[in-house]
């Protein structure tokens, strides 16, 4: 199937992010449109969407009611600043996020992006301790494996070597979790994997290094998706959630990727029973279809910030586009969509019959792991003699061809097809991928 591009458009000039641009170039996977579970590429092939784009469309593609909320939007109100200024629509949205948040987070800081969301809930911790008097507290925590978007911040307490070893030394001050990865005692489990909760105590391993007097926040992925789906084992979370609150360390949740029904209700907080004291979420916030990201604080930590006097500002952040009116439009109306569709149950009540189908494709050739939660699922391949990614690379490549999206990390394919899916559609994701992975071989 041939994907070039349009005679009279260049391909030189858009630097593509997280891309290797050359390769693209020469043999281009173009997509033109979008409806429900599938994307019609630019030669006219279906090709069905096994990643809700980027972890984005939970409602599925080209709802009607969010272009419809944005185009009103926009044409009443394209912009409002949101500094010393206000408009309705961020308050009403906030008020609908808290109403679903884990208890007690009830305040909301908007940003536009994933990135945006992990550096401000980094900056919050920051400012919240040296708010309380404990301004030593400046040491951040992350994990190996980690993904918290591109920018310094998330970079740094991120664990992903590629997106970090061209950049320089990072934020000082910055340690690292090991991560939950462990195929030899895991693989294949069912769910939440029953070995790694004794990887949380790391952390006071950690404590004891630096002293707890000088750490300020743990930041982690529930589940990392970025790194090809990786499960929290069993207990893992609660253990983080004690050891942070003994030492009046911060717990962070990047729920970028598990937020608005993913591994089942609202967010992964909820669904695992631990609640963080922040929490960032963006992509399926408003299904994708505008940027958008927003952070959930813990009342506590707000009001620690409404100390002084009235008329001075109290957190020297923010984004112009912080609770821009049109993404408001759309996370209103997405809101709406996943309340009126109870789509977050779905996620639950499907996950049995996804487990299952993904697990129909253990004895396929290389296949050396497969992890599975809510709607999410990492397939992981050995890899191919000729270096790590290859084969995650050539199975991506054969689905789409075939017709389906998945995407890849490493030589692991991750799944997560938006919570509109039908059973019909995860046995054609299925057989699509079977088929791609046997072609890959
Ligand atoms: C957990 C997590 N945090 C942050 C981000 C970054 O989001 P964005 O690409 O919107 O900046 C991502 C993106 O996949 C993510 O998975």
């Amino acid at each position: 199937m041939s994907q070039d591009f349009h005679p009279n458009v260049s391909p030189d000039h858009f630097w593509m992010p997280f891309t290797a641009n050359r390769q693209f170039k020469a043999t281009p996977r173009l997509l033109e449109s979008a409806e429900g579970m599938y994307y019609t590429a630019s030669d006219g092939h279906q090709v069905l969407d096994g990643t809700a784009g980027l972890w984005c469309c939970n409602a599925g593609h080209g709802r009607r009611e969010i272009s419809e909320a944005v185009s009103k939007q926009i044409a009443k109100m394209d912009f409002a600043p949101t500094f010393q200024m206000g408009h309705p629509l961020p308050f009403e949205l906030a008020e609908k996020l808290a109403a679903i948040s884990p208890e007690g987070l009830n305040r909301v800081f908007f940003t536009n992006s994933g990135s945006e969301s992990a550096d401000t809930a980094l900056k919050i911790a920051l400012a919240y301790q040296r708010a309380i008097g404990q301004g030593s507290r400046t040491r951040l925590i992350g994990r190996e494996l980690a993904y918290h978007g591109v920018g310094f911040g998330g970079m740094s307490v991120g664990g992903m070597a590629n997106n970090r070893r061209a950049f320089g030394p990072m934020l000082p001050g910055v340690d690292h979790l090991p991560h939950t990865l462990d195929l030899q005692r895991n693989a294949f489990s069912k769910g939440l994997p029953q070995h790694g909760v004794e990887r949380a105590d790391e952390l006071e391993r950690l404590v004891t290094l630096h002293g707890a007097e000088n750490i300020a926040a743990v930041i982690v992925e529930p589940m990392s998706g970025s790194a090809g789906v990786i499960l929290p084992p069993v207990g893992y979370l609660q253990r983080l959630r004690e050891i942070t609150a003994k030492h009046g360390i911060l717990l962070i949740f990047d729920e970028v990727i598990t937020g608005f029904g993913r591994v089942g209700e609202a967010f992964a907080a909820q669904r695992w029973g631990v609640t963080p004291d922040i929490l960032t979420c963006a992509k399926g916030l408003t299904n994708g279809a505008i940027p958008m990201g927003a952070v959930l604080v813990a009342d506590h930590l707000f009001d620690a910030f409404m100390n002084g006097p009235e008329s001075v500002i109290e957190f020297f952040h923010g984004y112009t586009y912080s609770g821009h009116p049109v993404a408001c439009a759309a996370a209103l109306a997405t809101q709406q969509i996943y309340q009126q569709e109870n789509l977050f149950q779905k996620a639950i009540d499907l996950e049995p019959y996804w487990q299952e189908a993904l697990f129909s494709l253990r004895d396929l050739p290389n296949v050396i792991d497969i992890r599975t939660v809510g709607l999410v699922a990492g397939i992981q391949f050995a890899a191919h003699a000729d270096g790590v990614g290859k084969r995650g690379y050539e199975v991506f490549r054969e689905c789409f061809e075939k017709g389906l999206l998945v995407r890849a990390s490493g030589d692991t394919i991750a799944l997560s097809p938006a919570l509109i899916v039908e059973k019909a559609e995860i046995d054609q994701m299925m057989e699509l991928l079977a088929a791609g992975i046997r072609k890959a071989g």
